[in-house]
């Protein structure tokens, strides 16, 4: 614990203590390339810390908004027989017909900037 704790009290102060921060907005643009070098690690941890910050906080979005929550894995399976000339398939998960497409990729779409549609299945003619 001898190094953490001397890198902590002595080396961190005494490197901040040591930066060429100026006193005034203007002073950042008088900064020579030497003194932006010596800040290089003081940006990186901040950046880093500001990054590992959002990852954890960041709001989360599921693909699935409400199709069978309660379900551990949602799985649709089918013949392919039954399937008729065609289906469509829905993708954007935003159908009121999953896991059929109703159509409702294009309004998602809009509202989202996305190009996301349906997986098409033919039947071979
Ligand atoms: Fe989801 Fe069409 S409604 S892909």
């Amino acid at each position: 614990m001898e190094p953490v704790s001397r890198i902590v009290k002595e080396h961190v102060p005494n490197y901040l203590s040591n930066l060429p921060v100026p006193n005034s907005i203007g002073g950042w643009f008088r900064l020579g390339v030497k003194d932006w070098l010596s800040m290089i690690p003081l940006f990186a941890v901040v950046g880093g810390a500001s990054y590992a910050t959002y990852r954890l906080f960041r709001p989360k979005s599921p693909v699935n908004p409400d199709i069978k929550k309660t379900d551990a894995k949602v799985v649709d399976s089918f013949n392919i027989e039954d399937l008729g000339d065609k289906a469509a398939f829905c993708r954007c998960w935003r159908s009121s017909k999953f896991p059929y497409c109703d159509g409702a990729h294009g309004k998602y779409n809009k509202t989202h900037g996305d190009n996301v549609g349906p997986l098409i299945i033919n039947k071979k003619k």
